[in-house]
């Protein structure tokens, strides 16, 4: 939530820092804002609405200058506006600040400075961080990364932010606590950002700050201390991220892109991990943890929205094969109850973003009450997996529409080698039963792949529901994870009103909505529950509803009784969500850009949400 950009050398900073804007607008849309210092002084644009008002607001003006920091919002203190976006301003107008995070006892502070005669432009926390910061400096100090070291003890919340100082435009302050900063390490020059994505084309030598460091950048010089006033040296790394990957490749939208890459993505996910002839799994983070396995007692899974779903399949597939019970928590719920965690328990975090506040604070409560944590997580060197014990990346690569599609499934298919890896140390799957599995997920990427040719036939149908105000989804065993994920990409992205049920539970309520007008998307591939499906759709078909069934291909009894079907290639029920997902994925694109909505950047969302 938030993006923030900074940029100190030899070029010209507003072009890196409005591109790198824009490749983090998926963390935060509703206002952006750039300050530069350039041979005017220093100059501030900022602007609600999509980085592109900004570009076009400050067309024209001045946007010269070397040294210069941007943002892009999603709100939480105060509403959308031009004055609550950053950068925000000292009293003094000589320090400004961007920032990400929330400052939680920024009222108590706000009061304070008030009396002292501070007054303010903005609703927001921000704003009195950077008058903090000033009242610091003018009174105690003349040293600003004194004053800002000092601040930042006396602010409780989260936090990253870039500080510039008119009066010495060859420096910039960053320093973080709880959400993402990279900073970019060039030859005279330094890059400073949210994710890497705004870096990666112009150096891939990188420093991830860790909670509570604060960095002086010159243009030749790098500096890096703790809160605490230790000094660090700083740990450069090697970016793996390529710039394709950032790129729309010739489709219409990113969402898009991404659908279409998921027989890569599941097949990266997959690499090195599996060998079927061998009927053997390997997941080399879990391997200090393979002995522990044998005698777990439980696996809680915490997650939030479509990982959460990912979540649920993973449960599914855990008590099938390896024999363990699964609880699987929505990471908000679970952290606010007093749950009951022993150290016997797993705990599998989920998170494509690897920042999710709710996530990371649950997993810092099961940590406390000796529990072990795994973390399942797309984005490379993000918070979560700094703070659990062990863990496996997805490798699906950068995921830019705010809509979660590859990501869910590369979650999925980590989920499935888990439940095969302890499987394996549990015996609780024979060898040639594994060997099966294996060889049939190793074509899991294929079998996506010709999933996706429905595309043109799910382009007709979507034509036929993008002015639906409703619709249900419906899902038995792991069909249900995959109902709840295909509603929510509905709603999320063409703003219908979407649920997902299991299958059965629809004549305990939901029955009564069906009528002529409702259509509702049918899980209905030949699995164990494939006849009590077939009822569940004769049910709805009794009270006139439209059905669209997702079937396995060449059946004939459903297609019989639905008014819809999307064919997915047969494949055994583990593997059901891979395949299912992907026409539901497609129908919510398809719909959302029939009806002209934002599919990349549906309203009110943030791509990561580091705020409770
Ligand atoms: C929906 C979606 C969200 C995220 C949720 C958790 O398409 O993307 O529901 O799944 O915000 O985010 P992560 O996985 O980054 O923890």
């Amino acid at each position: 939530m938030c993006g923030i950009v900074g940029y100190i050398g030899f070029r010209e900073a507003w072009p890196i820092v409005i591109k790198g804007l824009k490749r983090l607008e998926y963390r935060g849309y509703d206002s952006a804002g750039i300050a530069l210092i350039g041979e005017s002084g220093l100059n501030i644009y900022k602007k609600a609405g999509k980085v592109v008002e900004l570009e076009n607001f400050a067309e024209g003006r001045d946007q010269g200058g070397s040294i210069g920091m941007g943002h892009t919002r999603w709100a939480t203190h105060g509403a959308p506006s031009d004055r609550n976006s950053h950068p925000h301003t000292s009293n003094d107008g000589r320090l400004s600040i961007i920032h990400n995070g929330i400052i939680e006892n920024y009222a108590t502070i706000k009061e304070e400075l008030e009396k002292r005669g501070h007054f303010f432009n903005s609703d927001t926390d921000t704003e009195v961080l950077i008058h903090l910061i000033e009242e610091i400096y003018k009174n105690d100090h003349n040293d600003l990364l004194e004053a800002v070291r000092l601040a930042l003890h006396e602010v409780s919340g989260a936090y990253a932010i870039v500080v510039m100082d008119k009066a010495n435009p060859d420096q910039l302050i960053a320093a973080r606590k709880g959400s993402p900063m990279v900073i970019g390490v060039g030859e005279g020059e330094y890059f400073i950002a949210s994710d890497a994505t705004p870096i990666v084309e112009y150096t891939k030598n990188v420093i991830y700050l860790k909670d509570n460091d604060i960095a002086f950048l010159k243009r030749d010089e790098l500096s890096i201390k703790r809160l605490d006033n230790v000094v660090q040296t700083p740990y450069i790394q090697e970016l793996e991220m390529k710039l394709e990957m950032l790129e729309k490749g010739g489709y219409e939208h990113f969402m898009l892109k991404e659908i279409y890459e998921q027989p890569r993505s599941i097949r990266d996910c997959l690499r090195g991990r599996i060998y079927p002839n061998e009927g053997r799994v390997q997941l080399g983070g879990l391997q200090e943890y393979a002995e522990k396995f044998k005698n777990i007692d439980r696996i809680i899974i915490i997650a939030c929205g479509t990982s959460w779903h990912a979540g649920l399949v993973g449960e599914y597939l855990i008590e099938e094969y390896a024999r363990i019970p699964v609880e699987v928590e929505y990471a908000s719920e679970f952290r606010y109850r007093n749950p009951i965690i022993t150290e016997k328990d797993i705990v599998i975090a989920i998170s494509q973003s690897g920042e999710t506040a709710d996530t990371m604070a649950a997993i810092e409560m099961a940590k406390e009450k000796g529990a072990t944590i795994f973390g399942v997580c797309n984005v490379v060197g993000a918070s979560i997996p700094r703070i659990t014990h062990a863990g496996a990346y997805t490798h699906a690569g950068p995921e830019i529409g705010v809509a979660s599609t590859k990501a869910f499934t590369a979650q999925v298919t980590v989920l499935t080698l888990i439940a095969f890896y302890m499987a394996q140390q549990k015996g609780t799957v024979n060898h040639s039963k594994m060997v099966e599995l294996l060889t049939e997920l190793d074509l899991i990427p294929e079998k996506v792949q010709q999933a996706l040719l429905a595309d043109a036939i799910i382009q007709e149908i979507a034509a036929k529901f993008k002015d639906s105000r409703n619709c249900l989804f419906l899902g038995r065993g792991s069909g249900f994870p995959v109902a709840l994920e295909g509603a929510l990409k509905l709603k999320e992205i063409s703003y219908i009103h979407a649920e997902g049920y299991p299958a059965a539970e629809m004549k305990h309520g939901p029955i009564a909505l069906i009528d002529e007008e409702m259509p509702v998307v049918v899980i209905a591939t030949k699995n164990s529950s494939y006849e009590k499906v077939i009822s569940n759709i004769q049910e709805v078909k009794a009270r006139k509803g439209i059905v669209l069934a997702i079937v396995t291909e060449g059946d004939q009894t459903v297609k019989a009784m639905a008014d819809y079907i999307i064919e997915i290639p047969d494949a055994s029920e583990a593997f059901l969500p891979l395949l299912a997902t992907i026409p539901l994925q497609l129908l919510s694109y398809h719909i959302a850009v029939l009806r002209g909505c934002n599919v990349d950047q549906p309203r009110n969302l943030a791509k990561s949400v580091t705020v409770e």
